[in-house]
């Protein structure tokens, strides 16, 4: 099971760990990685969803509260590491862009200030 503190979701960690496992599982020459989540659990379906997991069957009362369950399945191939690699790509980029429009606006910040201290 994967869990993000709730003041640190929606930042790309979840995603971050997953592809960390699926690449230690791709190294270990797994061929496939099958999961569950219940059907209520939108981050978790958009979550392995957003990184290829297809879902692959309906588990009636799966769970011990009754509630059903998906399973999903993600199969290791050529097609799908190159993927995993464009997300990774995608991931550092985001990053990247965030960290540098930080400094551009700290920086627009400081001229703002200097300009009103020789004004
Ligand atoms: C599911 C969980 C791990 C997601 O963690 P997170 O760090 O917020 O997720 P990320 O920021 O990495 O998001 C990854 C993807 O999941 C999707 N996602 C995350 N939370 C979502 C939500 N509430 N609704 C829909 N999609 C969601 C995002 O859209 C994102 O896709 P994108 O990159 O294409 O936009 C987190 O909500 C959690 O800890 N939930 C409680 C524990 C749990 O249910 N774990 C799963 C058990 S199977």
């Amino acid at each position: 099971m994967i869990a993000v503190d709730i003041s640190a979701r929606g930042r790309g960690i979840a995603k971050k760990l997953v592809h960390l496992t699926m690449r230690k599982m791709r190294e270990m020459n797994a061929h496939e990685c099958i999961l569950e989540t219940e059907l209520s659990n939108v981050g978790a379906i958009g979550l392995y969803e957003s990184v290829g997991f297809v879902r692959h069957k309906r588990l009636p009362r799966y769970y011990l509260n009754g509630s059903d369950a998906f399973r999903y399945k993600y199969v290791f191939t050529e097609a799908s590491y190159i993927d995993e690699l464009k997300v990774n790509e995608e991931i550092m980029l985001r990053k990247t862009m965030g960290m540098a429009l930080e400094n551009y606006t700290k920086q627009l910040e400081l001229e703002q200030k200097a300009a009103e201290v020789v004004v």
